[in-house]
């Protein structure tokens, strides 16, 4: 009998590698990759762009509605597109960086992202990481990994994303400052804070390559693959 494809959620801090861990899954398992903060990034872009102000909840439910975001998958990589834009590389701006924090505090914001996620996961078979995955989205995924690394190290790979990308007027100062904004605001805010479910596993992958966590969190998968295999 075969196997039907498990749920797993990545959850942790800001920067601390779960994009990079959620691909590489998904691509080892074959499975659907889905990067929530990328939708509560794009839907900030159009907040930005349209002025939007987050105070206003008539004008946010307003907007929420004029949004389509949708992802799709070109030569392997994933763009995500806001109102049939590509707007993969405007989202991942210090501007939309230093916003999209308080925007994902905002309830109307964030239920029609998780009922949005949840449909992308209605068969399973996905990797979808964020903040409240492993809490809110998917309560009941099979694997859930929480991933976290040292400040500096999340500096370090933030700055050089950006860099990579002509990014170069910003310091680590700077960075390392977003960075800690957004965490206590996602840990702190009302609707679905940034917290460890009880069943993750927590991972620190601070002195681990992208290569060492996906083999590590690959043993967790197959153990996992194998329980559930037992068990149904
Ligand atoms: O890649 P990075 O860790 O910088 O952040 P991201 O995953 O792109 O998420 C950007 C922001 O979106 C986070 O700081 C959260 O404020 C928000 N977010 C959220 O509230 N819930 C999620 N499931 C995913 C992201």
């Amino acid at each position: 009998m075969s196997i039907s494809k498990i749920t797993i959620a990545v959850d942790g801090y800001a920067a601390c590698g779960k994009s990079t861990l959620a691909k590489s899954l998904a691509k080892s398992l074959d499975y659907i990759y889905v990067d929530s903060g990328a939708m509560y990034r794009a839907v900030t872009l159009y907040f930005l762009d349209n002025n939007i102000d987050i105070n206003n909840s008539l004008h946010v439910e307003q907007a929420i509605k004029n949004i389509k975001i949708h992802f799709k998958n070109i030569n392997n990589n994933n763009y995500t597109f806001l109102n049939n834009v590509n707007v993969e590389d405007n989202i991942r701006t210090p501007q939309v960086s230093d916003f999209v924090s308080p925007v994902a505090t905002i309830s109307i914001v964030r239920k029609a992202m998780v009922r949005l996620q949840q449909l992308m996961g209605a068969q399973g078979g996905i990797v979808m990481d964020g903040r409240d995955i492993g809490t809110v989205v998917f309560k009941n995924a099979e694997l859930k990994l929480f991933l976290t690394a040292s400040l500096e190290e999340r500096t370090r790979r933030r700055m050089l994303e950006w860099e990579l990308k002509g990014i170069k007027n910003i310091t680590a100062r700077e960075v390392s400052s977003n960075l800690q904004k957004r965490d206590h605001i996602d840990s702190t805010r009302e609707d679905s804070p940034l917290r460890k479910a009880n069943d993750a596993i927590e991972i620190d992958n601070s002195d681990m390559t992208p290569e060492e966590q996906l083999a590590f969190s690959l043993d967790i998968v197959e153990n996992v693959l194998r329980k559930t295999k037992i068990n149904s």
